[in-house]
């Protein structure tokens, strides 16, 4: 079993607590409801099925698959048999009908370290894949760890990959920039847009944070940063929106 299977498997159970009200979560879906509206829907590394329930709901025929048996076992009792699911690697994933649109969210293709797999994946021409993966600094982030002290942690996303641990379980995240994202999709796929997912304010483990006035007052700041492609990627996470060009 790798390991991060076996993280994911334990944190399958406590994971909805986490994510499922998550703010962060919204934004991505105001985003890529522009992108993803009609046909057949991948959504790889698909965690509880949070997603797969939203594009669902909005009509969208979703196909869900995660290497982890917990996760999909809570997206069964979240979706029932409104979504298709699969435990499986998504990396050697196959199918013989394509698909309009791919998706991944919350950094579930930071857990491989090359994304020339994705070439593999059938898309219709037109159709979009729209990512969100990790940034390689999260400049909020960076000044708390600074005041802390924890100068390693300031820059530790600079390193293209870093040990994580969940539950006692290490494993590898691999930070991909923009460009490495482009490189391993290849020259079929168009990078049509780009955002940034908190910059300048808090993700959920920081929320603690938003008592201090300054961290209210930077969200504007937050919101112009986010929303401009030079500036996007340089945020705790970002979301990526590729169009297949055949
Ligand atoms: C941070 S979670 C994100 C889950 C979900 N996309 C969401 O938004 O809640 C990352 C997910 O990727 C899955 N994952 C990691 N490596 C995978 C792989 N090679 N194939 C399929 N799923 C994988 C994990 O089991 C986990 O559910």
């Amino acid at each position: 079993m790798s390991l991060v299977r076996g993280a994911n498997d334990r944190q399958g159970e406590i994971y909805d607590e986490f994510f499922v009200d998550s703010r962060i979560r919204s934004d991505v879906w105001k985003f890529a409801d522009r992108f993803l509206i009609k046909g057949r829907l991948l959504d790889l590394g698909c965690g509880t099925g949070e997603d797969a329930l939203h594009f669902t709901q909005r009509g969208l025929e979703v196909t869900a698959i995660d290497i982890s048996p917990a996760m999909i076992a809570r997206l069964k009792l979240k979706c029932g048999e409104a979504v298709r699911y699969e435990v499986g690697d998504m990396c050697s994933y196959g199918s013989d009908k394509p698909f309009d649109a791919v998706f991944s969210n919350f950094s579930a293709v930071n857990y491989v370290s090359s994304l020339e797999w994705l070439r593999r994946i059938p898309l219709l021409p037109g159709g979009y894949l729209v990512l969100v993966t990790l940034g390689r600094f999260y400049p909020l982030g960076a000044a708390i760890f600074l005041l802390k002290g924890q100068l390693r942690r300031v820059t530790h996303r600079l390193q293209s990959t870093i040990e994580g641990s969940l539950d006692g379980s290490t494993f590898t995240v691999h930070y991909h920039s923009l460009n490495k994202i482009r490189h391993d999709l290849g020259p079929s796929f168009e990078l049509k847009h780009v955002a940034g997912l908190r910059a300048l304010s808090t993700t959920p483990d920081l929320r603690h944070l938003e008592r201090f006035g300054v961290i209210r007052l930077l969200r504007p700041i937050d919101a112009w940063w986010c929303a401009h492609r030079l500036t996007a990627v340089i945020s705790d996470q970002f979301i990526s929106v590729w169009q297949f060009v055949g």
